[in-house]
């Protein structure tokens, strides 16, 4: 069984100190940094661009995992490629043409996914699961961190691995928001691969030990 991913979130990073949280994810477990950017429309909240984003690659030795909380998308994928994205993820509820999109973001040069929200029936993904790379599931409602988990998570990422498997795929289901080390094995055993945490790592006393007490958490 392939390894299971940690993508710490870099929203709950210190911005003063971007490098130094830059490094310390370079340095521990985790697979992947994941980079939440957000424009005030398709979620209440702004979060950060291409300049901060060029920034953390400047110093990044693991990938960037992109997840676009934006309207319309398609209008900044080569944008976001250009800054280092090696994924990109962007919302079923944010694009009229999520086909074309994908296209355009593996045109790109990048890794393409999906996002859904917590009450987007998973059988829209059905015809178009063989584009991608990755569903993240959102277990929260996007826009902030530091959110309590919402249990339907479960049987939904149950459900996407079963139509996953029907379809013959290996297509990755990654989970985003509210992920501690209470909730990440019992999503593991569901059917989920890549985890995303913020708040429980960087508010915690030692966020390269939580780190690796997930990533041994999800392998065990
Ligand atoms: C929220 C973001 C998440 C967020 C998760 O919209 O997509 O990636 O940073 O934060 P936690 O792990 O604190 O719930
Ligand atoms: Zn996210």
């Amino acid at each position: 069984m392939a390894s299971k991913l940690i993508a710490p979130s870099m929203l709950a990073a210190d911005f003063g100190n971007l490098q130094r949280d830059t490094e310390m994810v370079n340095n521990s477990d985790a697979d992947w940094f994941h980079i939440d950017v957000m424009d005030g429309h398709f979620v209440p909240n702004i979060s950060y661009g291409m300049p901060v984003i060029a920034a953390i690659k400047k110093h990044a030795t693991k990938p960037l995992d992109v997840h676009l909380m934006i309207e319309k998308p398609e209008r900044y994928i080569e944008e976001f490629a250009k800054v280092g994205a090696d994924i990109i993820t962007v919302h079923y509820e944010s694009t009229v043409h999520l086909h074309r999109t994908l296209r355009q973001i593996k045109d790109a040069g990048c890794k393409a996914g999906i996002v859904l929200n917590i009450t987007t029936p998973l059988v829209v993904l059905e015809d178009i699961l063989p584009e991608c790379y990755m569903i993240l599931l959102m277990s929260i409602n996007p826009g902030f961190g530091g959110q309590k988990f919402e249990d339907i998570t479960y049987k939904r990422v149950k459900n996407l691995r079963k139509m996953i498997n029907e379809q013959g795929l290996d297509t990755r289901i990654e989970i985003d928001g509210g992920v501690t080390d209470k909730n990440i094995q019992k999503l593991v055993k569901a059917g989920a691969d890549a985890f995303v945490a913020g708040s429980h790592i960087f508010k915690s006393d030692n966020p390269t030990a939580t780190i690796k007490t997930l990533k041994d958490l999800a392998n065990s």
